[in-house]
């Protein structure tokens, strides 16, 4: 039974009791534990596939690809033991493993798979060659623009013939990697609340003209049940939220890693020049301050695990760095995190955390609602013709 007015999110022929997508947290951040809790109160939960693979029964040193492989078809296979609800997986396209990555997902039949860090401008031969054998994931590509949601859309027109199944839109107070340039993050243009109007537009001139149905998911900042209804007001279907996942007692990173939110004050908040190449929010610690002050931390890469990294020139790991935060060794490593991780100030479990959206989504639509009435109480009566005919 559904307890709220909060809309349902439906993509194809998968309907979702709660429009709430939890976004995937690289490294080791949200794994089968998380994502398995937030499945089985209704909303999506999203494994993290990103370097995934330090802990397989095949060691990195044997056989990197197959262990990434192998750990995370287990975590798949785990959070689908723990709940009967909609899983997805959260992939990196500037990962060098991305089409392997997305061959498990396709054979362990994930609901979901969410394209991050890079514009998936063409699916490969495999996906759909193997997707003729499995029920095929729902492929969201997360966009941070009208104008790549375009480009997107023009490629996946003409080289597959089909669109996306849905897309995630991406504003600048996300956490992790972010989609914009350090010197576009504060432009107003760029904020949430305008980037999601121009995107629904390009998404609903091609679902009008090919006479389907692409869910648009907001993401980035979104913190409260009263953030959830005013971005569904402006339009999406849905919402991703990250940040505020990481301080449940279910996250999969260690408790270390949670208290470094439960104790960031709001200036700890900062913006990083990622080895990947794109800009990403961190919590700022001594590691950082290192690294900007001039610091190299010797790296030997064991394989080049993205694309888009040099690792002769890059000042450190982040595959090292992150896999060490999530342990909870953060002298060698950095929390990343959205605009808003200072809120937290305590754990709670994820039943607790989507029953206090849910909570603060009624209060913020019955608050409306209050207001709406006050104003057509206190509204001029329309005058009243008293001219006798
Ligand atoms: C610790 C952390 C790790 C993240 N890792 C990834 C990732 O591996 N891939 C990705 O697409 N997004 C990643 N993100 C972004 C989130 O999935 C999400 O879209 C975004 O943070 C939403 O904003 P919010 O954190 O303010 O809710 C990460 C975010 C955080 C906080």
């Amino acid at each position: 039974m559904n307890l709220t007015t909060m809309p349902r999110l439906i993509v194809g022929d998968m309907t979702m009791r709660l429009p709430i997508i939890q976004g995937g947290m690289g490294v080791g951040i949200s794994l089968s534990g998380l994502a398995a809790a937030v499945a089985n109160e209704g909303g999506v939960g999203v494994i993290s596939a990103a370097i995934i693979g330090q802990s397989a029964s095949t060691t990195i040193h044997e056989d990197g690809l197959q262990a990434r492989k192998q750990e995370l078809a287990e975590e798949i296979r785990k959070a689908r033991k723990n709940t009967k609800g909609a899983i997805g997986v959260n992939i990196l396209v500037a990962l060098t493993d991305y089409h392997e990555l997305l061959n498990v997902c396709v054979e362990e039949e994930v609901d979901f798979v969410f394209l991050g860090a890079g514009l998936p401008l063409k699916l490969p031969d495999s996906f759909f060659e193997l997707s003729k054998h499995h029920r095929a994931p729902k492929i969201v590509p997360i966009v941070s623009s009208a104008r790549a949601t375009k480009l997107l859309f023009r490629s996946w027109e003409k080289r597959h013939g089909r669109l996306p199944d849905a897309v995630v839109v991406e504003g600048p107070m996300a956490g992790g990697h972010l989609g914009f340039k350090i010197s576009e993050l504060d432009d107003p243009e760029n904020a949430l609340e305008k980037l999601l109007p121009r995107v629904i537009e390009v998404v609903r001139a091609a679902e009008e003209r090919l006479s389907i149905k692409i869910p648009i998911i907001a993401a980035g900042g979104i913190y409260t049940g009263a953030d959830i209804l005013r971005i569904l007001e402006l339009g999406a279907d849905g919402i991703q939220m990250a940040t505020r996942f990481v301080t449940t007692f279910e996250c999969d990173a260690s408790i270390e890693f949670k208290k470094t939110y439960l104790n960031a004050k709001k200036e700890d908040l900062t913006i990083i020049d990622s080895p990947v190449g794109l800009p990403g929010r961190a919590i700022r610690n001594d590691f950082l301050a290192a690294v900007e002050a001039g610091k190299k931390v010797p790296i030997k890469c064991p394989w080049q695990c993205l694309v888009t990294c040099d690792h002769t020139v890059a000042p450190y790991c982040i595959a090292v760095a992150l896999e060490q935060a999530r342990h909870g060794r953060l002298k060698h490593g950095f929390a990343f995190a959205g605009s808003n991780a200072w809120r937290a100030d305590k754990l709670v479990s994820v039943k607790e955390l989507i029953h206090s959206l849910i909570r603060e989504y009624e209060l913020a639509r019955l608050g409306e609602k209050v207001s709406n009435l006050k104003e057509s109480v206190t509204a001029p009566l329309p005058t009243l013709n008293t001219n006798q005919s």
